[in-house]
């Protein structure tokens, strides 16, 4: 209609397109939230519980958030590094993780969407502030933004934990892990599949293990040792 014209209403064409991809991005944050809140229809998310024998006397949990799956793998693999004689992991989704009194140490993972971790990640981290003010704790988030991994990328990508920082300033993570993920378009529904195609995000699983495993393997002083 002649009247909904952007110049009509004396706003530049620019700013218009600005707030109608807004509006669509704020519609999408709506519907990812409403419709996927338990995971991709048909995904299937890991969990488990690593104990080797010998003498045992710490446990750590890897909590994740996620919708497709992939940030699962990045969880266990996290999980299997820091699985030793003397320290269990558990790797749980964060929706079922109820208490974190059995834990010396938290490690919290989220996928990204839209420019944000996953809305129960970032609860998970303000509900239980008080308790992972005391523990050591690190976060990591997988996304494709860094598939391209360059320091802009990664500021960017470091970013997308400023609204979960702001909200727990108490907490101090001993690491932050931002890592590659993965995009299989025939799980995503037609409109997020144009969104992602839009943008140029790749199809493909660009998950990274060896960087995975080291970054585990270089928080376990910082998680243990404290
Ligand atoms: C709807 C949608 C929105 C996404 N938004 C972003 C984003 O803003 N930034 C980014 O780097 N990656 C984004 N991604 C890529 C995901 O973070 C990546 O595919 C991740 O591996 C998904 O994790 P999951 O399989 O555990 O759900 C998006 C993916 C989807 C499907």
């Amino acid at each position: 209609m002649k009247n909904d014209e952007p110049q009509k209403r004396g706003m530049s064409r620019r700013n218009f397109l600005l707030l109608s991809s807004g509006a669509v991005g704020a519609s999408l944050l709506g519907f990812d939230r409403a419709t996927t809140a338990l995971g991709q229809p048909g995904t299937e998310f890991s969990e488990s519980s690593c104990r080797k024998d010998g003498k045992m006397n710490r446990k750590i949990l890897v909590a994740y958030a996620s919708r497709c799956g992939s940030t699962g793998g990045v969880a266990e693999a996290v999980g299997q590094i820091l699985c030793t004689a003397e320290t269990a992991v558990d790797v749980r989704l964060i929706k079922n993780v109820k208490d974190l009194a059995p834990y010396q140490a938290v490690i919290v993972g989220s996928a990204i969407r839209m420019g944000k971790w996953l809305p129960e990640a970032a609860e998970f981290v303000k509900k239980h502030q008080e308790t992972l003010v005391r523990l050591p704790t690190a976060y990591f988030m997988v996304c494709m933004i860094i598939q391209e991994d360059t320091a802009p990328k990664r500021t960017e990508a470091l970013a997308y934990l400023d609204p979960v920082r702001k909200e727990t300033p108490g907490i101090q993570p001993a690491g932050i892990g931002i890592f590659p993920g993965a995009v299989d378009y025939s799980k995503l529904s037609f409109l997020f599949k144009t969104v992602l195609k839009a943008k140029g995000t790749p199809e493909g699983d660009f998950r990274n293990w060896p960087a995975v495993k080291a970054w585990a393997a270089g928080l376990r002083p910082a998680l243990l040792d404290a």
